[in-house]
């Protein structure tokens, strides 16, 4: 049985790259995942993750490293994501010839934010592509990709809607007026609520990347038995160094009378650092939704896949009235489907890239 959706994608097309179907295939590379997806007509048909997990034993991402490890990866992802797209393809209909690298209407890439040697990676390769296959090439930005990762699957937001935006890199609220119109009204001044979690979790001795550990740990604790700092900040910018260092004056006192106490007390002091970060993003966006009247509510980023965030989010859905929407768990953290999305509108827009583009490690909106 084929269900709705992927009935309007057989009616759409009779070819992958007939006239209804527009084929982006997306590739990201900004910190340390390799992905690459295929979608027709904004619909997904893969998302292929490649991990690194060199970086655990140095506690953070290690850009040479990380580069290294793309260009190992990039060539053997964006096959396997071509063929789970023909998967797909032939799981909804038997009509379709199989998809091949000419079928693609356009290479999308993630240009900016993120460590530039993985970023040039990726880019180097799009560019490449295009060039040889003579297909337009679309820079897509990696935080405005993981807003529209809210557009991926159903129930989806309308327009104008408000998205947290939290990830290793950044903490945002963002309003997007429509899929190529998006609008930073907060941000963080100092550290990402991912860093928030990554730093706090190696101060617990916990290895890299320390947020889903915390997440995991802090299921079996209780998140109001350790008070920790929350800042004042005017308006709906965010602030955690007072929290970074909070925990660190907080750990270095409890050592000093118990040498274990980080290990007897490791699911409390989970749960209560968890509890805080949470309290600070979700005061922010309940004041973003007073602020603008918009009750439709995303949230988007590696940090979306804390089940604590989650729960909080729909908590305050049900509490003041709004829609909520989360990201299945694949589009939270850094992924191509994401890019091939937001390739799909930009596709849309004719807004294509010169050859010339190079990848930034920063870059405004
Ligand atoms: O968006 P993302 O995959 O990469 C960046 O663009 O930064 O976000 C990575 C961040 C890391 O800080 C990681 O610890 C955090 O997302 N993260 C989580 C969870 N899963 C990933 N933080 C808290 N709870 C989680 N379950
Ligand atoms: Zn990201």
């Amino acid at each position: 049985m084929i269900d709705k959706k992927d009935f309007e994608l057989q009616q759409a097309n009779s070819s992958p790259s007939g006239d209804g179907g527009v084929v982006i295939l997306a590739i990201e590379s900004s910190c340390d995942e390799t992905s690459a997806s295929v979608c027709i007509d904004g619909k997904i048909l893969s998302n292929v993750i490649a991990n690194q997990t060199i970086h655990e034993q140095y506690g953070g991402v290690v850009p040479e490293l990380a580069s290294r490890a793309h260009m190992q990866n990039i060539v053997p992802v964006v096959d396997a994501a071509i063929k789970k797209a023909n998967e797909k393809i032939q799981q909804l209909t038997t009509h379709y010839p199989p998809l091949t690298i000419h079928d693609i209407d356009a290479i999308a890439f993630t240009q900016a934010p993120g460590l530039i040697g993985s970023l040039l990676v990726g880019a180097q390769f799009a560019k490449s592509l295009s060039l040889a296959l003579d297909k337009p090439l679309i820079a897509v930005h990696h935080m405005q990709a993981h807003v529209l990762a809210n557009l991926i699957s159903d129930p989806k937001p309308t327009f104008p809607f408000l998205c947290l935006t939290v990830s290793g890199g950044h903490t945002q609220i963002v309003v997007a007026h429509s899929p190529l119109q998006l609008e930073i009204i907060g941000e963080t001044i100092d550290d990402a609520a991912g860093e928030a979690f990554d730093k706090t979790a190696k101060m617990l001795n916990l290895p890299y990347p320390g947020g889903p550990l915390i997440d995991r740990n802090a299921q079996k604790g209780d998140p109001k038995k350790f008070k920790f700092a929350e800042p004042q900040i005017q308006g709906l910018n965010f602030s955690f160094s007072g929290l970074k260092t909070s925990v660190l004056y907080f750990l270095r006192d409890a050592k000093l009378k118990d040498e274990n106490f980080i290990e007897k007390n490791i699911d409390d002091l989970c749960a209560s650092v968890q509890y805080t970060i949470i309290k600070i993003l979700m005061k922010k966006l309940k004041k973003a939704t007073e602020q603008t009247g918009i009750n439709q509510v995303c949230i988007a980023g590696g940090v979306s896949a804390n089940s604590g965030l989650r729960n909080a989010l729909k908590e305050f859905g049900e509490k003041y009235n709004w829609q909520t929407f989360i990201p299945p768990f694949e589009y939270c953290t850094d992924n191509a489907a994401m890019i091939a999305i937001t390739g799909f509108y930009k596709y849309l827009a004719k807004d294509f890239a010169d050859l010339s583009i190079s990848a930034t490690a920063r870059a405004e909106w």
